[in-house]
């Protein structure tokens, strides 16, 4: 067998024609298959095309805008207020907690004690399970940490989802016999599942790591988002004093910091695919069957002929060409684009400036929150960068809170 061609695109123009082949499939999560093996984001063509559209039906804007102005801002607020309360808080852990909170509700996960304990329980299988999928980049023992994630799913498994299966099976069937109407089931991936298994062919294997996907999926990704959208405000505000009252007093400030920081550091800073047939991809960039296709989000996302010479600035008030969006490509195009962006990162505000309907995604409306309520910089401890991973992230990032 021949090494594997590995084709790097670092333009924009070059990723977007990535992202839209369909000779391109999905190669990023291949070490991570305990977690990941069936779950969307790795299936193709048709297989792929059903589950989306099934999911599709959830992931609808009037269920975005009933998750931001019904269900999320009591979450965040219960979530943050105790750490107010304590004048400080650490945001990579509260991060995860907070974002966790919201993915398990999306999710369809039910935390029928509602107490402390048992969302750390939780938490701790998020943490593996984002081990499981991120195994590529692990600096362990890689074998160890496959069986560590396999028994952790085991344990979810008995504790959180059995419950939430059957509960929701229940509501099914009382749904079916005319008893509970279309408001009385819940909106959640697992309750869609559950309602269409026999069309899907899903085992409950599958089932099961499509909802820890799912889990991770929404929460690793926004909670590594919401640390660093809160670091570049506080850096932002160091060198824009100024600013200080428009964080407060601006609702869409915050909102295009988040889109500007995403752009600048993608939660996932590659994408990949394998080459199911030679493709071209324009610039010259040919691709032969077989190859891996790089995309290098970071560099694709400073790509100076659409983002401009300062590319590589943070800068909230960028003007950016005709359809370009100011997030760059790190929500993904194409048949992946990320089914959460709307949710996660809002609306592009329209032209008019309207904002009744706007929606500011669950990153903005955290963020929000943090500096309504006073957050700056503790002088007396300064954050960490992750020491157990590849990838860039704090792993601790204390901050002050209230007065
Ligand atoms: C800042 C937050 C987020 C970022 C940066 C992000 C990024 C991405 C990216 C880049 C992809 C495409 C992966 C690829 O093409 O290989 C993706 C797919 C996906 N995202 Fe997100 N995501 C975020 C939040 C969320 C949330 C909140 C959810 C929860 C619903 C979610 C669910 C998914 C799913 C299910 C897919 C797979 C879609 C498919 O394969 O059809 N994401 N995301």
């Amino acid at each position: 067998m021949p090494d594997t061609e590995v084709v790097t695109i670092s333009t924009y123009e070059g990723a977007r024609e990535a992202y839209r082949s369909k000779q391109l499939r999905q190669a990023l999560y291949d070490a991570g298959e305990v977690i990941m093996s069936d779950v969307i984001v790795n299936l193709h063509g048709d297989d792929h095309r059903s589950r989306r559209r099934l999911e599709n039906r959830l992931y609808r804007r009037d269920t975005f805008a009933h998750y931001e102005r019904d269900l999320f801002p009591d979450i965040i607020d219960t979530t943050l207020r105790p750490h107010l309360d304590a004048g400080r808080a650490e945001l990579v852990g509260l991060g995860h907690q907070l974002m966790m909170n919201l993915a398990a509700l999306t999710a369809g996960i039910d935390r029928p004690l509602g107490t402390p304990d048992e969302t750390f329980r939780l938490h701790a299988f998020l943490k593996t399970f984002i081990e499981g999928a991120t195994l590529a980049h692990y600096t362990g023992d890689k074998d160890a940490k496959r069986a560590e994630v396999q028994d952790a799913l085991d344990a979810f498994d008995a504790e959180f989802l059995r419950p939430s299966i059957d509960r929701r099976a229940a509501l099914i069937a009382q749904h079916d016999a005319g008893d509970v109407g279309e408001a009385g089931l819940p909106r959640d991936v697992l309750c869609v599942l559950l309602r269409n298994v026999d069309a899907l062919h899903l085992p409950h294997e599958a089932i099961r790591r499509e909802i820890a996907f799912y889990l991770l999926a929404g929460a690793h990704t926004s909670a590594t988002a919401f640390t660093r959208v809160t670091h570049q405000i506080l850096d932002w505000l160091e060198a824009h004093p100024d600013d200080a009252e428009r964080v407060r007093t601006d609702r869409l400030f915050v909102q295009r910091c988040t889109h500007e920081t995403v752009r600048l550091q993608p939660s996932s800073p590659v994408a990949m695919r394998w080459a199911l047939a030679d493709v071209d991809l324009g610039d010259g960039v040919h691709v032969a069957q077989g190859d891996k296709v790089v995309i290098d989000l970071v560099a694709v996302n400073r790509d100076p002929s659409v983002f401009g010479d300062d590319a590589e600035m943070f800068d909230p008030f960028r003007t950016l060409p005709a359809g370009i969006a100011p997030y760059g490509l790190s929500f993904g195009l194409g048949m992946h684009a990320c089914i959460g962006q709307d949710m996660a990162a809002g609306l592009l505000p329209r032209d008019d400036g309207a904002l009744q309907e706007h929606l500011f995604g669950l990153v903005p409306q955290a963020v929000q929150w943090l500096f309504d309520h006073g957050c700056r910089r503790d002088p007396d401890d300064a954050p960490e960068m992750d020491a157990s991973t590849t990838r860039p992230y704090f792993g601790r990032y204390p901050v002050l809170l209230g007065a």
